[in-house]
């Protein structure tokens, strides 16, 4: 009796040690056979009753070792089973297949047209000058030699802080000029390119808001063919190699001489369209030598340099080369205007 009972165990086991699972179910039939709440080995255990008092211990040992047995080939089975699942995962995974598409955003036209006029100027040794947009007085007019009751104000009609009449929204980045010309010495050269503010009714050619880059070299000797020659190399690299330059006598408070400037139309190719209005000219940008009055003003001496500025509008380029035909549609940010860059240059 006692032998027999042994005997199914030690069968057991061996069925254990000989079994050779491979695939998940296999696996599967393992666990529920040996390991499972219904396993074979439980009620091995109940058979103790009908063994001799003095083997009971060596047939619960027995008994006991058959089922770490089966516990630890179910986890070594178990295992490599998974080790496998993971492998053929592994082969299903594409790495090279295209990713799902993310919808990004466009660059808005105003900082790509600003972002190449800076790009321009800094290949020739101008860096990039910024400061505040909310500005007083001092900086903005009288640094600019355009002092209070000078009729040249009323150029540039202002927004002043409320109960202020000393603080103001920036009307050009000429601020960022006097405000470097008093911290740094000759030889200056920077661009202060940035957000201006002027008091003007909005419409399509219009707005309250624009955005400038103003420009600003210091030095002996600076001329006004220096000028001309760093305002044409401007021109070519934006406008492309044919462009042509037209500089035409104008007035700003703080140059002197002051002049305007002209490129060929780089839409019809100065043949004459309705954007340069049949002249074969688009005005760009407003320049000159600056006055010693300035130099003065902000410490510097003007017996000594010479300079020349110049400033322009960034929303006008960006409507010319985009063919925008409303200022408005730059500041509303309708995601159907703004997506249509994502690849403009
Ligand atoms: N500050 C002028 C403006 O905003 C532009 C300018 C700058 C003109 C420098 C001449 C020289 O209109």
């Amino acid at each position: 009796m006692a032998a027999e009972i042994f005997e199914k165990v030690n069968q057991v086991l061996e069925e254990i040690e000989t079994a050779t699972p491979k695939t998940k179910e296999e696996v599967e039939q393992f666990r529920i056979r040996f390991v499972g709440s219904k396993n074979v080995i439980k009620p091995l255990f109940g058979n103790i009753k009908n063994v001799d008092n003095n083997r009971k211990k060596e047939f619960g040992q027995l008994v006991n070792k058959v089922k770490q047995a089966a516990e630890s080939k179910f986890q070594e089975l178990k295992d490599q089973v998974e080790t496998a699942a993971d492998a053929a995962e592994g082969q299903q995974l594409d790495l090279s297949a295209p990713s799902e598409p993310l919808d990004l955003g466009a660059r808005h036209p105003i900082s790509i047209t600003m972002n190449r006029i800076i790009d321009i100027f800094q290949r020739i040794g101008f860096s990039v000058a910024e400061d505040r947009e909310i500005e007083d007085d001092w900086h903005n007019f009288t640094a600019m030699n355009t002092p209070e009751d000078h009729p040249a104000r009323d150029m540039q009609d202002t927004f002043y802080l409320k109960n202020s009449t000393e603080m103001l929204l920036r009307t050009h980045t000429s601020s960022v000029q006097a405000r470097v010309m008093k911290n740094q010495k000759p030889p200056i050269r920077i661009i202060a390119p940035g957000r201006v503010y002027r008091n003007e009714t909005i419409s399509a050619r219009a707005h309250c808001q624009f955005h400038q880059v103003e420009g600003l070299y210091v030095d002996e000797n600076v001329s006004f063919a220096d000028m001309k020659q760093t305002l044409m190399y401007f021109a070519k690299e934006m406008f492309g190699a044919d462009t042509k330059i037209r500089l035409r006598p104008s007035y700003f408070p703080f140059t002197e001489p002051s002049a305007e400037m002209d490129v060929s139309c780089f839409i019809c190719n100065a043949e004459g369209c309705n954007v340069c209005k049949y002249t074969g000219w688009v005005e760009i940008l407003g320049c000159g030598m600056v006055d010693p009055a300035v130099f003065e003003t902000c410490g510097i001496d003007s017996k000594k340099y010479t300079g020349f500025a110049f400033g322009m509008g960034i929303e006008r380029q960006a409507m010319l080369r985009y063919r925008i035909n409303d200022i408005r549609l730059l500041f509303e940010n309708d995601t159907r205007f703004l997506g249509q860059f994502k690849s403009a240059l």
